[in-house]
């Protein structure tokens, strides 16, 4: 059976997006533009995909640690960037190799496996659309037969040598026999305008060597749309996130104000939750049905079970709320925080590194860090777990079923056992037994000192 395996261009520093960070790594609905790219490819490819990265290799690299790389030590064009990849093409003993560059986030496994079944029997075959303006698209030249005679780059059209142009572009989506590549990448030269290699001209190479080519006219749906530009990448934002917040209404969850949810690709919503817009779910979130977010909320890699309300404003990251809790609103749940069945979080309230038992409550004006809360404890307004001295962090075990007065500061490592009490205002610095009341402040003095 042949063997394809697959080649991402990402080595690419995105000049015109004007950003300091590699363009592969702009996000889109929280996630890098190659997070969209590679999750397409994978589903069309069932081999290995080698991703080529150059400018900020190192940032790629760590934020896609699974995958396989190769480096392209100076971004020379997307030739010299295939050149890097066959090494490990041959190496792999694949018979052909499906080229997609990292810059085309709308791009979907259903679009490659048609465009590659397509391409299956011919020597290169790239993918093209039509556009009305071609814009800074290769343009796809044809001979009056229809047979493909060059890809030609914007810079490089002339009119005179080619006539007007059809309005067909070069996608930058390739399929091509290993032993062809394997010919033709030693004969590309940068004798052009940008002084690159560009792997567009082993269409013309090909050509040349009486090989079969083949431009597959994949339609203006394909989703095969370069971001070169912040404006670029805001459109593609748009379509994704509209097409996201219909696949959701259209399985069952409510969705208020769509047009300003944003919900990030590999987020999960089920069906019977309710979003009231605006307001962003990333990462890998995951919510359950019954659940209700209220709008301006901001999660990310949020757990949130059955039945639990997060109110206005509130903003979690890397967190678990159990089923029935209430968060919010303006309630801050930073990573490592788990809030257990029916606790409660109110406003104007930070927990970071913490554990709510079940039915727990912090209602008000709180930091708790590195905290285990036990089950029906209430913690009082403005309570704070001093849990940094400036050099470590130290932990705070709150039991169960303990009351913690208003305005206490815990300084942690520190324990308050079950059913105990803190009297309000207090700074707690030594353990406080089970049961006991534990007051740590000067004591009230009741002067007379206005004269008579
Ligand atoms: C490229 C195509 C063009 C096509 C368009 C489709 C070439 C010469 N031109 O143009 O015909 O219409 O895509 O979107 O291929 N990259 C590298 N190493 C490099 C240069 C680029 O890995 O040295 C990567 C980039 O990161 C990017 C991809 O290759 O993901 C395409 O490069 P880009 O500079 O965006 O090419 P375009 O000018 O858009
Ligand atoms: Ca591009």
């Amino acid at each position: 059976m042949k063997k394809t395996c697959a080649v991402i261009l990402a080595a690419g520093k995105g000049t015109r997006m004007h950003s300091a960070a590699p363009k592969v790594l702009q996000r889109i609905l929280g996630e890098p533009m190659l997070a969209y790219v590679l999750r397409a490819v994978k589903a069309a490819v069932n081999n290995e995909v080698f991703i080529v990265i150059g400018h900020g290799a190192d940032s790629v690299q760590s934020a896609f640690s699974e995958e396989s790389f190769v480096r392209q030590a100076e971004q020379k064009g997307t030739g010299d960037a295939v050149i890097r990849a066959m090494p490990a093409v041959k190496k792999g003993g694949f018979d052909s190799v499906l080229i997609v560059n990292g810059d085309a986030p709308l791009i979907t496994a259903d679009t490659l496996c048609s465009f590659v079944e397509r391409a299956q029997s011919a020597d290169v075959a790239f993918a093209t659309i039509v556009l009305d303006e071609p814009g800074a698209y290769g343009r796809v030249v044809r001979e009056p037969s229809g047979a493909v005679r060059a890809i030609v780059e914007a810079k490089d059209y002339s009119e005179d040598v080619y006539g007007r142009p059809s309005g067909e572009v070069n996608a930058g989506v390739y399929y091509v026999k290993t032993s062809v590549l394997e010919m033709l990448l030693p004969l590309l030269n940068c004798n052009n305008k940008s002084g690159e290699y560009y792997l567009t001209d082993i269409v013309t190479l090909a050509v040349e060597k009486s090989l079969s080519v083949v431009g597959v006219n994949c339609g203006a749906d394909s989703g095969l749309f370069g971001v070169n530009t912040p404006f670029e990448l805001s459109r593609s934002e748009d379509i994704l996130r509209e097409k996201r917040v219909e696949e959701l209404l259209r399985a069952g969850v409510t969705v208020h104000l769509p047009q300003t949810v944003s919900v990030g690709p590999f987020s999960e919503v089920e069906a019977g939750a309710e979003i009231f817009g605006p307001c962003e779910i990333y990462g890998n979130s995951k919510i359950s049905s019954g659940v209700k977010i209220l709008s301006h909320c901001v999660l990310r890699n949020a757990i949130v079970s059955e039945y639990a309300e997060i109110k206005s404003f509130s903003h979690l990251e890397d967190v678990s709320v159990g089923a029935h809790a209430q968060v919010g609103p303006y309630a801050r749940l930073r990573p490592g925080t788990v809030l257990e069945e029916s606790s409660r979080v109110g406003n104007f309230v930070e927990l970071k590194k913490s554990r709510l038992g079940a039915g727990a409550k912090a209602n008000h004006l709180t930091y708790l860090g590195d905290a285990q809360i036990g089950s029906g404890t209430n913690i009082g307004a403005g309570t704070i777990t001093c849990n940094y001295d400036g050099k470590n962090k130290f932990p705070t075990v709150i039991e169960e079923n303990a009351f913690i007065g208003s305005n206490t500061a815990l300084v942690a490592p520190v324990t308050v056992g079950k059913g105990a009490t803190v009297g309000a205002g207090s700074v707690i610095t030594k353990d406080i037994p089970d049961s006991m009341l534990g007051i740590g402040r000067a004591k009230q003095v009741n002067l007379s000192w206005k004269k008579k």
